[in-house]
């Protein structure tokens, strides 16, 4: 036993080198791998545009405001691997930095590479502005055409495969000039995003 310790010493530590190099080989690969699948799966940005705008039942008396404004969103998910759940869409129409409207959506599930179509509907039933927010309202009324701001707020999940991932999504969609006639055409207007 006492001659054999001299020997044991080397091979101790040659089998502790053999371990750490097989454990950082192994970190390398797992490390390697995550990347791989980060950059196979890695979401491609989501486009938002605002299609479609139109004001009906606008009547502006004494600085309150009744109007419908009906809004068509373009949500596109260019991704292939990558699905997406909309918890919860909360969208507000603004003139003049002042609430006109706010809307919720019905959850959904937007598919891999789709185009979903949705329908923001704002109803503005006797809403007070500031004066001085009337009298440029006005003034655009008279010029037959606004300019709004649409900002929406969603919670939304990414599903990869089996892993989900919770997010907050944020709209920014201005200026979204919409025509008060019927006849002038609109402008779709990008959505700025943060997510
Ligand atoms: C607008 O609303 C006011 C007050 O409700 C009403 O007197 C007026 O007739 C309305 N105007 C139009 C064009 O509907
Ligand atoms: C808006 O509509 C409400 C009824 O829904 C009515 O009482 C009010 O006078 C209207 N206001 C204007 C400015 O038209
Ligand atoms: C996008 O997904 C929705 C909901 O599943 C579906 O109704 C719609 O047809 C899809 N659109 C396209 C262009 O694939």
């Amino acid at each position: 036993m006492a001659n054999s310790a001299p020997a044991t010493r080397p091979a101790h530590s040659t089998l502790l080198r053999t371990l750490a190099i097989f454990l950082l080989a192994l970190i390398l690969l797992v490390a390697i791998a995550v990347i791989v699948i980060w950059l196979a799966v890695k979401p491609k940005k989501l486009v938002y545009t605002i299609e479609s705008g139109s004001i009906h039942n606008y009547n502006l008396t004494n600085n309150h405001l009744n109007a419908t404004f009906n809004f068509e969103l373009r949500a596109y998910n260019p991704n292939s691997r990558v699905s997406i759940y909309y918890d919860r869409i909360e969208s507000t129409v603004y003139y003049d930095d002042q609430t006109l409207a706010v809307n919720s959506l019905q959850p959904f599930h937007q598919p891999k590479r789709n185009v979903t179509r949705l329908n923001l509907n704002f109803v503005s039933t006797n809403v007070e502005l500031f004066p001085g927010v009337a009298k440029n309202l006005q003034m655009e009324k008279m010029s037959r055409e606004v300019e709004l701001e649409i900002r929406v707020k969603a919670k939304i999940r990414f599903k990869v495969g089996a892993v989900k991932n919770h997010r907050t999504l944020r709209l920014l969609c201005a200026p979204v000039v919409v025509p008060f006639s019927s006849s002038k055409s609109f402008e779709r207007t990008p959505c700025d995003i943060d997510l």
